[in-house]
């Protein structure tokens, strides 16, 4: 072969492993089995050993940056990572903290203290360190289970092998953020879409040795699991983290009062394109340990901490065209397709216009120029037309009234909490009639909070739901996979890696299964709800239309547009195939029963305020202690619990039930 032909073949090759390294990086879509990636990657290195002048910086022999096992072992987190919920203004804070009080019942001319920390926009690790010696480290994976990266971790300088100091705990679980500086990134910028991705790249390489060429960088915040705890303030334990020998932020504060808040916000936005690496918001972390324990958390968040978000960048585009997408719940979300353009370091060709009532207020019209704005991870929206840009053949726009689906006149619903009707339109159709509610409705039944199906993202969903591969949520326990693996992109590991991940997903609690059945507005909490109530999985298949549904508004939590909900659901036919179907799939645990508790067994409910404590801290004080929280008095009820102005009703119904009926003071005796 001439020179200049092993020249052109060895290019071909590098802009091949390129862009395989796109679709499997930056679109997480790989289009080749990890076989044949590998493959690949020989075929250059071998290219390369016989005519060294070949190698090129892009050379997988030069750099990171090349495809990470996808197959690291994966364990359980001691302690959940949780997610933060996030705020954007001074509304969001002032409803965050008044929550707190709230729950708290706390006096409001307290200070409550935060501890204010940068919210580094990078992966997040959890250390492992028995004796203060680092004996395993984990990426955050789905927050329950993470793959095993000790010797990825291990690399990284800014991580102490050995803690320092002796006063650090026997067993404990650190954690913090990996990331990478801009002017590292800016080094192997071609291989990743952004630091984020660089550094969770980097991080899962399946050679240590590759993870170690790029200078990944980490600061320490928080701990998971913990024995022999004795700090008093989140404050306390970032000094202790310094003294173990851990990074932690220069920018870390104490501060109080959501005015203060909101001025270190605003001082710091200013000065964070100043930093290296990418700062996305503050996290505010009530200091105080022990209300931190008192308020506990809500689904996967805590009550006790919340992202301040910085705000957004924006930039102005053209709209190509205005999308109808129908989503889980049968909504129609309009999305405007916009001529791609670049805001804020991401490239955008998306924009949510919300729904209806959004386009007829901004007058939003296909071919106007809009301002378009981004702000961290959230969906970019239109924020505004410019309307001296707008054409004068340009048409209003008007809102399908059929489903773009399946056709079916689409309605606005009464909502019973606010007593108005919605502003979303939706497609009225129950469940998997719906094509297209069909697939959303199989893309959660997957997605990480449910199911957790690994290698079955939404778009091999999408892809599999075109070529009918799967229609109904249980044909997935039925794949075709020798069909699978004639498929574009995939190969005899990738199956066999779907096959597992399929298998694994099969043992799941009774909550996560109600929760996977995607039944509007049966979210993760409404689902723990239930499965507590229902106790097993038989009970809860069992719902026909005949069951007694009003049962479920004695749960304390439920209220009526839940419970209509479960009605609807279990009214249709198709609905009751897929949860059958389903349970003869799965392997459902019952719920498990807290065993160790006061009040095992027993039965709450609170009339009246109670003094010094919140109804919502109470209930959690309970539940706590395997009692539970009831909102009817009804023969199952164990105790009253009366406080100050109660609803005669209820006591005088309790009474004719000959149920006990207590003060406060009493119910403290028994909790104590
Ligand atoms: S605390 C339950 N502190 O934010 C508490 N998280 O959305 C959650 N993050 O996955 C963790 N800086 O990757 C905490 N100072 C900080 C943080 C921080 C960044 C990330 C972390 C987590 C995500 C939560």
């Amino acid at each position: 072969m001439s020179s200049s032909n092993i020249k052109k073949k060895y290019s071909l090759k590098i802009s091949e492993i390129k862009k395989h390294n796109q679709f499997y990086f930056e679109k997480n879509t790989p289009k080749i089995s990890d076989k044949e990636y590998d493959d690949l990657k020989k075929e250059i290195l071998d290219l390369e050993k016989e005519y060294p002048f070949l190698i090129s910086k892009d050379s997988p022999s030069n750099s990171v940056g090349f495809r990470p096992s996808k197959n690291f072992l994966k364990s359980r987190h001691r302690v959940p990572m949780l997610s933060l919920a996030n705020a954007f203004d001074k509304e969001g804070l002032v409803n965050f903290e008044k929550k707190i009080f709230n729950f708290l019942n706390l006096d409001k001319n307290i200070n409550l203290e935060y501890s204010v920390e940068p919210k580094i926009d990078g992966i997040s690790a959890s250390l492992t360190y028995k004796s203060g010696k680092l004996v395993k480290g984990l990426s955050r994976g789905n927050g329950f289970e993470g793959e095993l990266i000790t010797e990825n971790l291990k690399t990284i300088s800014d991580i102490p092998k050995i803690l320092r100091s002796k006063s650090c705990p026997d067993d404990i679980d650190i954690r913090g953020e990996v990331f990478i500086e801009n002017k590292d990134f800016k080094i192997i910028k071609e291989k990743f879409a952004n630091p984020r991705n660089a550094a969770s790249g980097s991080l899962r390489q399946k050679d240590p040795q590759q993870t170690k060429k790029i200078p990944l960088k980490f600061i320490a915040y928080t701990f998971g699991f913990i024995k022999n705890f004795k700090f008093s303030k989140q404050s306390d334990f970032l000094e202790f983290l310094k003294q173990w020998g851990f990074k932690t932020s220069q920018f870390n504060k104490v501060i109080s009062g959501i005015d203060n808040l909101q001025k270190n916000h605003s001082e710091f936005e200013k000065k964070r394109h100043d930093l290296d690496y990418d700062v996305d918001g503050l996290v505010y972390k009530i200091n105080n340990f022990k209300l931190q324990e008192r308020l506990g958390f809500v689904a996967n968040a805590p009550r006790w901490a919340i992202a301040h978000k910085f705000s957004s960048d924006s930039s102005f585009s053209e709209i190509m065209d205005i999308d109808v997408q129908v989503g889980r719940t049968g909504a129609l979300t309009p999305v405007a397709k916009i001529k791609p353009v670049n805001i804020g370091g991401v490239v955008v060709s998306n924009a949510t216009l919300h729904n209806e009532d959004e386009i007829i207020r901004k007058d939003i019209r296909i071919g106007d120029t809009v301002k378009v704005e981004r702000a961290g991870d959230v969906i970019p929206h239109v924020l505004s037309v410019d309307l001296t840009k707008r054409s004068d053949n340009s048409k209003k726009y008007s809102f399908p009234e059929k489903c773009p689906s399946c056709g079916s006149k689409v309605v606005k619903e009464f909502n019973l909490t606010t007593k108005k009707y919605d502003a979303v339109k939706r497609c009225p159709s129950e469940g998997f009639k719906c094509e297209k509610i069909a697939i959303e409705k199989i893309k959660h039944f997957v997605s990480k909070e449910a199911l957790n199906i690994e290698g079955l993202g939404k778009k091999v969903v999408e892809n599999f739901w075109e070529i009918k591969l799967i229609k109904l949520p249980q044909d997935i326990f039925n794949l075709d996979y020798k069909k699978i693996e004639s498929l574009d992109g995939w190969g005899k590991l990738s199956v066999s890696n779907l096959k597992y991940a399929i298998e694994e997903s099969k043992k799941i609690t009774l909550e996560k299964f109600i929760f996977s059945l995607g039944i509007r507005h049966i979210g993760q909490e409404n689902a723990k709800l239930l499965s507590k109530h229902f106790k097993t999985v038989k009970k809860f298949i069992d719902i026909d239309t005949k069951f007694n549904f009003n049962t479920l508004l004695n749960i304390d939590g439920m209220g009526e547009t839940q419970v209509n909900s479960l009605k609807r659901f279990f009214s249709d036919k198709k609905n009751i195939l897929v949860v059958n179907k389903l349970y003869q799939n799965l392997n459902v645990s019952n719920q498990e029963i807290l065993q160790t508790g006061k009040f095992q067994n027993k039965t709450f409910m609170i009339t009246g305020k109670l003094d010094g404590i919140s109804r919502a801290e109470a209930k959690s004080l309970i539940e706590k202690n395997a009692g539970r929280f009831v909102s009817n008095v009804s023969k199952k009820l164990n105790y009253l619990i009366v406080g100050e102005n109660p609803t005669s009703k209820k006591v005088n119904r309790a009474k004719e039930l000959n149920i006990n009926i207590i003060d406060q003071k009493k119910w403290q005796e028994l909790l104590n």
